[in-house]
């Protein structure tokens, strides 16, 4: 059987729902908004597979009711692993998110390791192999995403699993120096070497893996093609290749044709009173270099007085793993750079930066970027990073200029119509802003038509389709 026709389970640490209220008021389940879920659920669908993660509440909400009522009406099947308040403080916020995601993304600074977090890490990656095994036949297809959840194919395997797995790294792979760092690194490694086929965003991300697994796993072997490596360890062979995801361009490009979009681009203008708008727009993360972002706008402002009173940057950030203290030191940050900026060059009736701390609909997101005559996407170390993709796709007059950082994923595809930076860079930065301030209408055009183009044929459909057809 083709893989296209098998019954698709896909696994991910969250449900792409949100649950809310509480036992008084009642509980509501709603949709999440991902790019992902978009995807992947036609051919969910279609399979008659399921989407089996945690759904991101507390123990005691009764979750798996709320879900079978859920995935009744939505004729989707949502099957939840419930984690405590110690799984998520350990499994989560610890390994999952001091050790891996800061040392995957670099940034070695924000990187610590305990062990009693990464035995959690363990314990947690077995609860969802072992949902997973009993909601699962040999013939389906299993696609399990990202970091929170590596060692889940090796439990799979020591659960006497033989189904296919095929597992997707959203963030980048670092290279085996840093990789070093990490203790247990081997380990993690030969864990991986569990699934059947490994995907990463870009072919860096694949390079860095191949040579983690050539200078730390002597004894497997490995033959590299043109784009795929096969990797044989211990009688399991595993394709390794490197697949750049997407969002669904069309749905962006619609909905900034709509009214709604242009009302709030418009509001929204009116309402920050600036000529000319730079919008920054993150997920609270030191991954993204926001701070960075700000003195780099700071010092666009000291250098080139012709931009003061004409030029503002709006800042939104949509928050994220708050019970993390770096995020939280992060948000502190940010709070007293934008005060002391502010302060030194606001004037009445203009302020250098407006701040947001908040989520967007999908409109308002949409009319946020619409509104934005420059995006800042400068993230110091970044997987792929869809929303310079989201703000190509909704640009369609071409007017926008994206900024966007070599360090991002997505650099490897909008490289050629966007401003690439390097967001440690502060000075250079300050002076691509002033270089997108001055563009010409004709130059923003012919850049942004370049990567419409790009985003509309890499759609996410695409990304899925290429991933399932590589042969084992
Ligand atoms: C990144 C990760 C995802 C994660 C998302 C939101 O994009 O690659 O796996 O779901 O951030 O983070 P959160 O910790 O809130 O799930």
């Amino acid at each position: 059987m083709n893989d296209s026709e098998k019954r698709l389970v896909v696994v991910s640490n969250r449900l792409p729902v949100s649950i809310s209220g509480d036992e008084k008021i009642g509980y509501t389940v709603e949709p999440g908004a991902g790019g992902l879920i978009t995807a992947l659920k036609p051919i969910i669908k279609r399979t008659k597979g399921a989407w089996l993660g945690w759904p991101g509440c507390n123990i005691d909400v009764p979750f798996d009711k709320l879900l079978q009522e859920y995935s009744n009406k939505a004729s989707f099947s949502l099957l939840p692993v419930g984690l405590t308040e110690e799984d998520i403080a350990m499994y989560y916020r610890g390994f999952s998110n001091r050790s891996i995601w800061p040392l995957f993304h670099d940034l070695i600074g924000q990187f610590s390791f305990v062990l009693e977090e990464y035995e959690r890490y363990k314990v947690v990656n077995r609860k969802f192999a072992e949902t997973i095994a009993k909601n699962i036949t040999e013939n389906d297809n299993v696609w399990i995403h990202d970091y929170q959840l590596i060692f889940v194919g090796s439990e799979l395997r020591d659960l006497q699993i033989k189904t296919k797995l095929n597992f997707f790294l959203h963030i980048p792979f670092p290279s085996v120096d840093l990789l070093r760092r990490l203790p247990r690194n081997q380990t993690i490694i030969k864990r991986f070497l569990a699934y059947d086929h490994i995907g990463f965003q870009t072919a860096v991300d694949k390079r860095n893996f191949v040579s983690c697994v050539k200078w730390l796993i002597p004894e497997a072997r490995i033959i590299n093609k043109r784009t795929k490596s096969y990797i044989t360890y211990n009688d399991q062979k595993t394709v390794i290749g490197y697949y750049p995801i997407s969002i669904d361009f069309n749905e962006f490009n619609d909905v900034s044709k709509s009214k709604e979009a242009s009302d709030t681009a418009w509001y929204l203008k009116e309402n920050i009173n600036a000529k000319f708008l730079v919008l920054g727009l993150d997920r609270l993360d030191y991954t993204k270099g926001i701070p960075q972002r700000f003195l780099a706008f700071e010092k666009l402002l000291e250098k080139h007085e012709d931009v003061r009173g004409e030029i503002s940057l709006l800042q939104v950030v949509i928050p994220s793993r708050l019970n993390v203290p770096d995020y939280q030191n992060l948000r502190d940050e940010l709070e007293q750079l934008l005060g002391r900026i502010n302060g030194r060059f606001s004037t009445s009736g203009w302020v250098p930066i407006h701040y947001q701390f908040n989520t967007l609909d999908r409109v308002r997101l949409v009319g946020h970027y619409k509104a934005a005559d420059i995006a800042l996407v400068t993230p110091l170390r970044d997987g792929m990073n869809l929303v310079s993709k989201e703000y190509c796709a909704s640009s369609i007059d071409n007017k926008g200029v994206l900024m966007l950082s070599e360090f991002a994923g997505a650099a490897d595809q909008l490289g050629k119509g966007a401003i690439l930076c390097n967001p440690f860079d502060i000075d250079r930065t300050a002076e691509q802003i002033y270089e997108a301030f001055r563009m010409s209408d004709e130059e923003k055009e012919r850049r942004m038509r370049l990567m419409r183009s790009e985003v509309k044929k890499n759609n996410v459909d695409r990304w899925v389709r290429q991933f399932f057809e590589v042969n084992h």
